[in-house]
């Protein structure tokens, strides 16, 4: 299979000032699935068009183990793109429409055939092969475009947000099936999606985009653990942050003095904790501050509260049973645990 490698990558639309994407630099290793992530406008599409080749970029290099791919006829280059809309041809059967890029191959229709049946069962939709994209479902057409770029065997699968127009229990199901065929493939993916929990579920690796420029490229954890600017963690459903000083793996702010050794060493800094990581407690301690629940909000699989505390306000996670011995106005103890709290450097922001 394929690695890329994305090398400074530019693209200036015309008239714009402003790239759409700003020298994007990114190594996607063999038979691993890269989630690129990022509110809509950020430059996802324009990026994986430029990888299949149906837009050039205005500076930079894309390469396929090494080789620049940029002078290769997108039909040569082994890479297949999914678009969000599916674009499955009406007039052809669903059989038709799957064997298609083996057709332009001229492979032969006996081969072609056998493929078709193979593609349809690896997508659990063996019996629909005679019927016309409009006599399917959304999530059966989905699945129809994804056999479609399977069957030719690509070197990389490029899907632009390919769940985005399906309900939420047919997008779980999609994501299973496409991380299930991905690893047994062992397909090169890159995978567009706005939604970060979508790209953690999936994903190998997420690479975070905010206004055409890269912020991160990690693991899913890394965003989640150590995100690099209040921007990224906000992204990723951050909501807690107290500005103070950091020194020696002690952070101090307006609320005290906690240990909180990840992060910054010191300075000037930005602490920041998810809300599914604070702890109600029952007594004062290292770490342990104390507030007035001002909201709470029962979610069934859990709790959510607000908290203030001094001058600030602290979103909670909690379980969801926790109104019973706390409701609105009762005085909370939280616990932040000193590895869960994560410094980042606060001038940048
Ligand atoms: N042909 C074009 N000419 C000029 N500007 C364009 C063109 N296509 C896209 N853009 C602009 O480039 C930026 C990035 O667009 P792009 O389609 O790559 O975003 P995206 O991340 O895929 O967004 P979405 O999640 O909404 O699909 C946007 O500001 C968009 O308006
Ligand atoms: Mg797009």
């Amino acid at each position: 299979m394929t690695h890329l490698s994305i090398n400074a990558l530019t693209k200036r639309y015309p008239g714009e000032e402003k790239p759409a994407i700003d020298s994007l630099s990114l190594e996607v290793e063999s038979g691993k699935l890269v989630a690129l992530l990022g509110p809509s406008g950020c430059g996802k599409t324009t990026t994986m068009k430029m990888i299949a080749g149906l837009l050039e970029p205005t500076s930079g290099d894309i390469l396929f183990d090494n080789q620049s791919i940029l002078n290769i006829a997108p039909e040569k280059r082994g890479a297949v793109m999914v678009f969000q809309n599916y674009l499955l041809f009406p007039y052809m059967t669903i059989a038709q429409n799957v064997g298609y890029g083996l057709k332009m191959r001229k492979v032969d229709q006996a081969t072609i055939d056998r493929r078709v049946g193979e593609m349809l069962e690896l997508v659990k939709l063996p019996s629909l092969g005679d019927r016309r994209p409009k006599e399917l479902s959304g999530g059966q057409q989905q699945r129809v475009a994804l056999a479609r770029a399977l069957i030719v065997q690509p070197n990389l699968l490029l899907l632009d947000e390919p769940l985005s127009n399906l309900d939420a229990h047919l997008r779980f199901e999609m994501r299973d099936l496409i991380r299930e065929i991905q690893q047994e493939m062992g397909i090169t993916t890159l995978f567009v999606t706005h939604d970060q929990e979508e790209a953690a579920v999936l994903s190998d690796k997420i690479a975070l985009i905010l206004d055409g420029t890269l912020q991160q490229y990690d693991p899913p954890m890394g965003f989640y653990e150590s995100p690099k600017s209040r921007a990224i963690a906000d992204f990723f459903g951050g909501v807690n942050f107290v500005t103070g000083t950091q020194d020696k793996g002690r952070f101090t702010s307006d609320l005290g003095a906690w240990s909180a050794p990840r992060g910054i060493e010191a300075g000037s800094g930005l602490a920041t904790i998810r809300p599914e990581d604070i702890e109600i407690c029952e007594a004062p301690g290292e770490n342990v501050v104390s507030g007035n629940i001002v909201s709470h909000v029962y979610v069934g699989t859990h709790s959510r509260l607000k908290v203030d505390v001094g001058a600030h306000q602290f979103h909670v996670v909690a379980d969801a049973g926790i109104i019973k011995t706390y409701g609105t106005g009762s005085t909370v103890m939280l616990h932040l645990p000193a590895e869960k709290i994560w410094v980042l450097p606060h001038a940048k922001d």
